[in-house]
């Protein structure tokens, strides 16, 4: 699964440094965001210039600088990703690797990530048979890290041996198994529903509300950053497609959703429900436009199947978090809703507050569990949200299912 993971490719400066521009094209070409980190002497051999239009993003070189919203870049692009790739990797950043060497931009951030990390490791023969570049590499493999290579054969300083950079193929297919393995929601199934839903009136009026469906996009795109094949039924919203997902369905009314939601349900892990389900829709939609007539018009709404409530009641069923939009007594009422509809996890939003929830692109929230403990997620953008959710999401799946 290499659809929009996060992939971090440091270069360093070896010859095969030009392959590693086959790697950044070939991860982008399956759906992977590359950030290209090159060292000084990586840039002698290449420019940034070439990553830069390969990937799409800019490239990081050795300054350590700090982001737009003031985090240290190296602390920030190792969190980010979901897996560092070094290749080529010389035998100077093998050694400052595993010596825990931190002078430069790429170095630092091999310090701050974690595993998944992958080396390619591209030098001279004899320089990679030397005992202190093996016992790097040892010392490197015992803490997790994984090496791809290096190959036999002709190298670029005339000699012939080991040390040559495993082909680009092989290492794309490596990083490919290896985020397949990793991510902690790996392997789950997640359905997570998201926009609003549309009540017809008649043929060209509506009922709905103001969810822009932002907030189960910043999810489901989290979701399969994490591992997780992720299903995304969505009502109408002006919003691309996120890529990665497992299936994608489009809904207009609740009804629809229902139907999409039960449809699909059979096997997953997690239903996450952030669409704001319309509550109530006409009860007879008029075939024709309605016309203007009397000064007053009453319209019959019906309740609509309750997808949490209905989910809920059955005795094998997912992990269920549900949404609460409310304007007053937060806690109180998501905690009753919380109850009532048997949820595992509910996320209670304050609508009243300004700047956040609906259509905005930041929210604040108060996490609620069926245990009792409550977690206020501080005003935060929603894609930050979506992983502080996915985390908690991610440990009950642990505790409940493994
Ligand atoms: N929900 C649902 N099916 C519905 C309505 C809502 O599954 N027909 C889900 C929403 O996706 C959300 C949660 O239930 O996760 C919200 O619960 P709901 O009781 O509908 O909240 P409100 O609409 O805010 O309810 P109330 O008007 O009672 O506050």
């Amino acid at each position: 699964m290499v659809k929009g993971r996060r992939v971090l490719l440091g270069v360093t400066g070896s010859i095969a440094a030009y392959k590693a521009v086959e790697i950044a094209r070939g991860l982008v070409k399956k759906g992977a965001l590359v950030q290209t980190v090159m060292t000084a002497s990586a840039c002698r051999f290449v420019t940034p210039l070439t990553f830069a239009a390969v990937t799409g993003q800019p490239v990081f070189t050795n300054e350590i600088d700090f982001t737009e919203n003031g985090e240290m870049s190296h602390i920030s692009l190792a969190a980010q990703s979901d897996l560092v790739i070094v290749a080529p990797a010389t035998a100077n950043i093998i050694g400052k690797a595993a010596g825990g060497i931190a002078d430069d931009l790429l170095s630092t951030l091999l310090l701050v990530a974690r595993p998944p990390i992958l080396m390619a490791p591209a030098m001279n023969c004899r320089m990679y048979e030397h005992p202190a570049v093996q016992k790097n590499i040892e010392t490197l493999r015992t803490r997790g890290i994984e090496m791809e290579g290096p190959c036999s054969g002709d190298l670029a300083c005339g000699e012939e041996g080991s040390g040559r950079m495993a082909d680009p193929s092989d290492i794309i297919a490596r990083a490919e198994a290896m985020l397949a393995q990793s991510g902690d929601l790996a392997g789950r199934i997640i359905m997570v529903t998201a926009g609003p839903t549309r009540e017809p009136l008649d043929p060209v009026r509506f009922i709905s509300n103001r969810s822009s469906g932002k907030m189960g996009y910043a999810i489901a795109e989290a979701a399969v950053r994490r591992g997780a094949r992720v299903i995304l039924v969505s009502g109408p919203v002006s919003l691309p497609q996120p890529s990665g997902l497992e299936a994608y369905d489009t809904v207009t009314t609740a009804a629809e959703m229902h139907d999409a939601v039960m449809g699909r349900l059979g096997g997953a892990d997690a239903l996450i429900m952030a669409a704001a389900v319309s509550d109530y829709s006409p009860d007879q939609p008029a075939a024709k436009k309605i016309k203007k007539q009397d000064d007053t018009l009453a319209v019959t709404l019906q309740k609509n199947p309750d997808i949490l409530a209905e989910v809920g009641k059955r005795r094998k069923r997912p992990l269920l978090i549900g949404f609460a939009a409310e304007t007053e007594n937060l806690e109180k009422n998501a905690r009753e809703k919380c109850r009532s509809k048997k949820l595992d996890l509910i996320v209670a939003n304050d609508v009243s507050k300004p700047g956040i929830g609906f259509d905005s692109d930041d929210n604040e929230a108060l996490l609620l569990s069926a245990s009792g403990d409550a977690t206020p997620l501080p005003r935060m953008s929603k894609s930050r949200m979506a992983d502080a959710i996915l985390d908690k999401i991610a440990i009950l799946l642990q505790s409940t299912r493994s």
